[in-house]
């Protein structure tokens, strides 16, 4: 940077004398020595130092652009400059329109940091996507598999190196922030975002989300190839309770947690404190209240419990439009939310509005100055903590790294240990690659990028459609299969056309799932296989010696009667854009390790759960506990789960696919 701010649009407030006597003792000074950079901009002093001298020459109106966060698709970067906006973001599906590719990504990021740097005191702005699972808004980029996945491999060096691949990706397109990891502690899987959550055990969330921290953030966050980490959603947003969710078509996304304050602690909350503890800087609020109160105004739980007792000093950042929530009048949820702690709004549309607000509450004084010096404060030690201003921009020369064939052998790793084998009769499993045998395979999940993908791939809802380059399982079978076997597909079972399929098989394989989703969009009050994919399984059924079902879902699903129906039944979680890394698993190239992160139920009526009173007999028992999973080397009649599925299912005869189809 060559252009210094200058010193005579400093803001002037009150003057001591000994201040103007040094302030005149500017004016004389050299040509030379008026071309210092101001100390901000010295990397050698204290960060602390640097944020002081920072916000010293700040007006109000910069430092209320510092506090605004704002969505792409609503700003370009004339309006960043005039603003002087502190961050812009990415939101689900927020790629650049017409060029989903990675040069794309590069020139719109580098836009608009090109614009705040032109600012006057040129400070960089922090760009921030959610890239939960990879970077995955980016064509071309590797999808890994979604948290629920990576909760059944409990792996955490696994969790580590998917998110230093992550953190790369997101550099070589020049962003340095994540929404992410996500710490929710999801009790009941009727949420749409219970695969966002690693597990219903707060140990198990906080070892992962740990893990995902420190691949992302490193040990030096300054370091070139490390990115901003944000544990979210502080704090309870996978406590909510059923129908409390106060948008249309929810039931719990956003809802209202419920639980007392040591159950809050205890489950939701814990995670968080480790999270802090090891470097947390970044944290983001919650959509959902507690007990009534919307978290984005919540001070005792924002200052007086993340601040206070957990002593974190990075910035709070609202959820998307979270702050509106707060009142219903705009300008007392914009002053109440910043009071509570919200450091930086996710306005997302309009910084106009915002910006006003904020001002206006200042000056009616519903807000303090210290309070804005406080917030601003907090936001900027982060940007010279991560060293933005010494590197705003990402390094093109890890260009190579996005979709790389070493990223993807990750993932693939990654996608055989997220497997959980609930059951393998007669050793279905491992199938047999070279046997001389005919295989029909079927199933909405079996052939689509897109459904193994889940939502917040591409798109913030993630589609049915080949959204990115990677291998389908159909993909990974085929390739595993050898010269003697005969393969034939039909998503939905039926094998009519000139598919020359025999009337029998020795094997069949369905692959099985839910439609991409995310946040409310997801939440299920029935959690049942779509009619679909359950007469796809029924015809398969009907004319094969074995049937392996494979369940691509982002919760368990009731599937009692699938899981009777079939002699191996797996869940392969939301395995992402390596598909093959299923079939390593069901070749046996790979031994299953997964073992599950949630409790599963038999049916719905059974939830929500609870967790430290659950039944473990008689059909009043979930179908499978949390921590159950079989190996290839088990006994296949050891578990006593099986034997109550068999007989609970007999009970349940209504729960077929022709009895849906013709109640
Ligand atoms: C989600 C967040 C996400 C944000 C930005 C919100 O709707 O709740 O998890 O980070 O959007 O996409
Ligand atoms: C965005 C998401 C965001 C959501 C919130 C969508 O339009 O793409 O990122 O989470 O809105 O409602």
């Amino acid at each position: 940077m060559t252009r210094w701010p200058s010193l005579a649009t400093r803001s002037v407030r009150t003057l001591s004398i000994a201040g103007f006597v040094a302030l005149l003792a500017l004016v004389p000074l050299p040509a030379a020595a008026q071309d210092t950079p101001p100390a901000y901009l010295d990397p050698a002093l204290g960060i602390d130092e640097r944020v002081a001298d920072l916000l010293e020459r700040m007006t109000l109106e910069e430092k209320v652009g510092q506090m605004t966060l704002i969505e792409r698709g609503s700003i370009g970067p004339a309006d960043v400059e005039r603003y002087a906006i502190g961050a812009v973001l990415s939101g689900g599906g927020g790629y650049p329109p017409g060029d989903n590719t990675v040069a794309g990504w590069t020139a719109m990021v580098r836009g608009y940091q090109e614009a705040a740097l032109a600012t006057r005191l040129g400070i960089p702005l922090l760009y921030g996507v959610d890239a939960v699972h990879g970077h995955a808004n980016v064509v071309g980029a590797v999808v890994f598999p979604h948290n629920v996945g990576l909760g059944a491999a409990d792996d955490p060096d696994l969790v580590e190196a998917i998110s230093r691949a992550t953190a790369l990706e997101m550099l070589a397109t020049g962003i340095h922030w994540n929404y992410a990891p996500v710490l929710a502690v999801p009790r009941d899987i009727r949420w749409g975002r219970t695969y966002e959550g690693y597990g219903e055990d707060p140990d198990l969330v906080t070892r992962l989300a740990l893990a995902a921290q420190r691949g992302l953030q490193g040990d030096d966050l300054a370091a070139p190839d490390t990115v901003l980490a944000t544990p979210k959603h502080f704090v309870g947003d996978g406590g909510t309770a059923f129908n409390t969710s106060p948008i249309s078509g929810g039931l719990l996304d956003r809802g209202d947690t419920l639980v007392d304050e040591a159950t809050l602690r205890r489950v939701h909350l814990a995670p968080y404190v480790d999270a802090v503890a090891n470097g947390a800087r970044s944290v983001m609020v919650s959509f959902s209240s507690w007990q009534g109160l919307p978290m984005h105004g919540h001070s005792y739980l924002l200052r007086d419990v993340l601040r206070g007792e957990l002593g974190f000093d990075g910035f709070v950042v609202s959820d998307w439009a979270g702050v509106d929530d707060v009142a219903r009048d705009y300008d007392r949820a914009v002053a109440l939310s910043i009071a509570a702690g919200v450091d930086m709004n996710m306005v997302p549309y309009d910084h106009r509005r915002f910006i006003a607000a904020t001002l206006r509450a200042v000056e009616r004084g519903d807000v303090t100055l210290e309070r804005i010096d406080e917030a601003v404060a907090n936001i900027l030690r982060v940007k010279f903590e991560l060293g933005l201003f010494e590197r705003p921009f990402g390094d093109d020369a890890l260009q190579a790294s996005v979709g790389s064939d070493e990223h993807r052998a990750l993932a693939r790793e990654a996608v055989a240990k997220t497997l959980v084998v609930l059951k393998n009769d007669a050793a279905a499993l491992p199938l047999r690659a070279d046997a001389a045998q005919t295989v029909l395979v079927v199933g909405s999940a079996a052939d689509s990028i897109g459904m193994q993908s889940g939502g917040w791939t591409i798109e913030w809802q993630g589609s049915t459609a080949s959204l990115t380059p990677g291998t389908t399982i159909l993909e990974g079978l085929r390739t595993g299969f050898g010269p003697a076997t005969t393969l034939h597909f039909d998503a939905r079972g039926r094998f009519e056309r000139a598919d020359a399929a025999p009337e029998r098989a020795e094997l069949g394989i369905a692959v099985v799932g839910e439609v991409p989703y995310a946040e409310w969009f997801g939440d299920d009050a029935t959690l049942e296989l779509s009619l679909a994919d359950a007469i796809a399984v029924e015809r398969l059924r009907a004319r094969v010696d074995a049937l392996v079902v494979v369940l691509v879902s982002g919760r368990p699903l009731v599937i009692e009667h699938e899981l009777h129906l079939a002699d191996a039944f797996v869940a392969a979680w939301l395995p992402g854009s390596e598909g093959d890394g299923v079939a390593d698993v069901l070749f046996g190239e790979r031994e299953a390790v997964g073992t599950l992160p949630y409790t599963w139920p038999r049916s719905v009526a059974q939830l929500p759960f609870d967790l430290d009173a659950l039944p473990t007999d008689g059909c009043d028992a979930p179908l499978f506990p949390r921590g159950y999973g079989l190996r290839y080397g088990d006994a296949t009649d050891v578990s006593p789960w099986l034997t109550l599925a068999a007989h609970c299912a007999a009970e349940h005869p209504s729960r077929t696919a022709s009895g849906r189809n013709h109640p």
